[in-house]
């Protein structure tokens, strides 16, 4: 049976009989709202460790709009119902007092790869991530912890991160998990209208078209096939979109310099703020 806590003091006690025993520990951040996509990185982490613990948090600490915070949609009687469902063995809910008892001053620094695309858009944005996030690896001690990428710029700067600050942590990336039209699955796509929802779907049909334009076009080419084709949408507001090496996320300048390129888009869709991604090339 499924437990839930809400303090750091609760959760360790629960945990602390179990790691005795030598069982695995897999952590899932999440910020709730929970989708398809979360659920695939908890069948993941149920599957490869013995215990599996959700952190349900909404941290302020990384919300650069005040608006968007607000706005974020909380339910985590429907979050407990997939966990339980999906083999969640504790889910961590705490409060932002048990989070932050104090201001966190942290200041991480993960140049260059925080100062390119979501880094340059949303100042403190990822700041606020590895805040939270390390205090969650100190809280929970996983020995592996489980993200997607769709946050793809995420993922390579909480790798960066658990390098920096020594943590024995594996962090494993899992696959974007789409709707079946092909529609990133995001808990932001519950805040788009019916109407909204059916222009969202030019984004990833736009990076899916990308990929066939880039086999015989250049970098620059397909960046301008995409910004065109979103700009042609009524109803899209292209933030940026880069092709980029997946491992330093710079600017990629020719297919022929990485062995890993990928295209990172975001897009406004009425108010609502979308991100995408997709390979071009990988290893
Ligand atoms: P959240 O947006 O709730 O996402 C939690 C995890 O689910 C992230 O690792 C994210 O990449 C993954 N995820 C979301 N949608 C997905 C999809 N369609 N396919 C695959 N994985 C998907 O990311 C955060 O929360 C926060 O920044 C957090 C890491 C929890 C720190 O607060």
């Amino acid at each position: 049976k499924m437990k839930i806590v809400h303090t750091i003091n609760e959760l360790q006690s629960e945990l602390s009989a179990l790691t005795a025993q030598g069982k695995m520990v897999g952590l899932v951040p999440t910020m709730g709202a929970l989708h398809a996509g979360h659920a695939s990185l908890v069948k993941r982490c149920v599957k490869e460790n013995d215990v599996t613990v959700v952190s349900v948090f909404v941290n302020p600490t990384q919300f650069n709009d005040k608006n968007d915070l607000i706005k974020y949609p909380r339910t985590l009687d429907a979050d407990c119902k997939l966990l339980e469902a999906n083999g969640c063995s504790f889910v961590f809910a705490p409060s932002v007092e048990e989070m932050y008892p104090q201001p966190d001053t942290r200041q991480f620094s993960f140049a260059p790869l925080d100062t390119v695309m979501e880094g340059a858009f949303r100042p403190g944005h990822f700041n606020g991530v590895a805040q939270i996030v390390s205090k969650l690896f100190y809280a929970v001690k996983p020995n592996r912890a489980y993200f997607g990428e769709k946050d793809f710029q995420q993922l390579a700067i909480i790798r960066e991160m658990t390098k920096q600050l020594n943590l024995d942590i594996e962090i494993v990336g899992c696959p974007i998990v789409r709707e079946v039209d092909g529609l990133a699955l995001s808990s932001r796509n519950s805040l788009l209208s019916a109407e909204e929802r059916e222009i969202a779907l030019k984004i990833s049909q736009t990076l899916f078209k990308s990929r066939t334009f880039a086999a015989d076009h250049s970098v620059s080419e397909t960046i301008r096939f995409v910004e065109e084709s979103i700009a042609a949408e009524q109803g899209l507001r292209l933030e940026y979109f880069k092709i980029v090496d997946g491992y330093t996320l710079q600017d990629l300048k020719d297919w022929a310099d990485t062995n890993y390129a990928v295209g990172c888009i975001t897009v406004f869709c009425g108010q609502v703020r979308l991100i995408d991604n997709i390979k071009y090339k990988e290893i």
